[in-house]
């Protein structure tokens, strides 16, 4: 007799970590169904996701601040747990549409965990951020520093995300895992799914690849004058199938019943930080591609340095980035190449 497969429901699978998240899941056997309202990526994803593994995941068309449609959406389908990626992530677009940012990041997650109450749906996995932090006074950053009040809508929707969860958790049957993310990059090796930013990318290794191709003119780096080794801005940049892996331990945790309370937060990083300098060598090296850069004034909202101390997710989820900003780049270069 075959087990049951638990079935998994993954919102915003569709996207950047989601999607290389749906592979890791469907390679341990989960079974997945996706909802992804296509707001921010492609319908071909779905496609990427079978090739690489074999498997077309369930897929729903489905926009979470359609209140009665995700009520429907639970009563037609049994979920033994929820990986919640479904957001808009736009720093600078939250500060200009701060509605926006509230009503698509949690009218849509109290939307979520109502209907994972009502169906009995006991475990959550939801995307939080290493901006939580802010500028820790203590590097490396460990669960323990304290949460600084957000620079833009978008960081305080990580943060009232965390807190709207942690408060249901006390009260209902429901468990969940943040994982605080630091900076993810890179994309599946096969590169048939990676990230696809819409207009001129905002992140650092999507201008990078993008500028060392020919589609934008040379990077600017955002100041040359913080309080770092090189005096550009310090990141902890994480491969996307390490961070993917985490969800896969962070669930796990769960339907083993090994988590130590009900709300559980874990940093998802390398533990090693990485100055703009630094990605802008380690590209050109790995890639054998030139690529230009001008500096410029440090951006608004910047923080010097973030990288994170690993130790708890180390301990407690077993996991740990086995892979480093090196195969990261290339990685993000062979994407960008099947891009054109
Ligand atoms: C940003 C968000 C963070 C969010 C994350 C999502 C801010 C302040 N933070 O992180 O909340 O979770 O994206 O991926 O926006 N840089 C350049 N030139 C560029 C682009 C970036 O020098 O063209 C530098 C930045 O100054 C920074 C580093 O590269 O030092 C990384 O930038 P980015 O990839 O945008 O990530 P964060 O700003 O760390």
């Amino acid at each position: 007799m075959e087990l049951k497969k638990n079935k998994i429901l993954v919102t915003g699978g569709l996207g950047f970590i989601g999607s290389h998240t749906v592979v890791e899941l469907q390679q341990e056997g989960y079974e997945v169904i996706i909802i992804d309202d296509l707001s921010n990526t492609r319908i071909e994803v779905l496609e990427g996701i079978t090739e690489i593994t074999g498997i077309r995941p369930e897929y729903v068309q489905l926009d979470l601040k359609e209140k009665e449609a995700v009520v429907r959406f639970f009563k037609d389908n049994t979920i033994d747990g929820v990986i919640h990626f479904a957001a808009s992530k736009a720093v600078g677009e939250s500060v200009e549409d701060p509605l926006k940012y509230y009503e698509n990041n949690i009218s849509t997650l109290v939307y979520l965990l109502k209907s994972m109450i009502e169906n009995n749906v006991p475990h959550l996995i939801f995307s939080s951020s290493c901006t939580v932090y802010g500028q820790a006074d203590e590097l490396p950053i460990t669960e323990n520093a304290p949460v600084k009040r957000a620079e833009s809508p978008y960081g305080n929707t990580k943060q009232m995300g965390e807190e709207i969860i942690e408060d249901a958790t006390k009260v209902e049957a429901i468990s969940a895992i943040a994982l605080r993310y630091f900076n993810p990059i890179g994309s599946h090796e096969s590169a048939l799914i990676g990230e696809l930013p819409i207009g001129v990318p905002q992140n650092l290794i999507p201008f990078v690849t993008q500028s060392a191709a020919g589609l934008r003119g040379e990077l600017s780096v955002f100041g040359d004058d913080y309080p770092t080794p090189d005096g550009t801005a310090v990141r902890d940049y994480i491969h996307v199938v390490d961070l993917a892996k985490a969800h896969i331990c962070a669930l796990q945790r769960l339907l083993k019943k090994d988590n130590k309370s009900k709300m559980e937060y874990f940093n998802v990083g390398t533990g090693t930080g990485s100055s703009v300098l630094d990605v802008v060598n380690a590209f050109q090296k790995v890639n054998q591609t030139a690529l230009q850069y001008k500096i410029v004034d440090r951006r608004e909202g910047d923080i010097t340095a973030a990288y994170a101390d690993t130790t708890l997710a180390n301990q407690e989820l077993g996991w740990k980035a086995e892979l480093g900003l090196d195969e990261a780049l290339s990685s993000a270069w062979k994407w960008q190449l099947k891009q054109q």
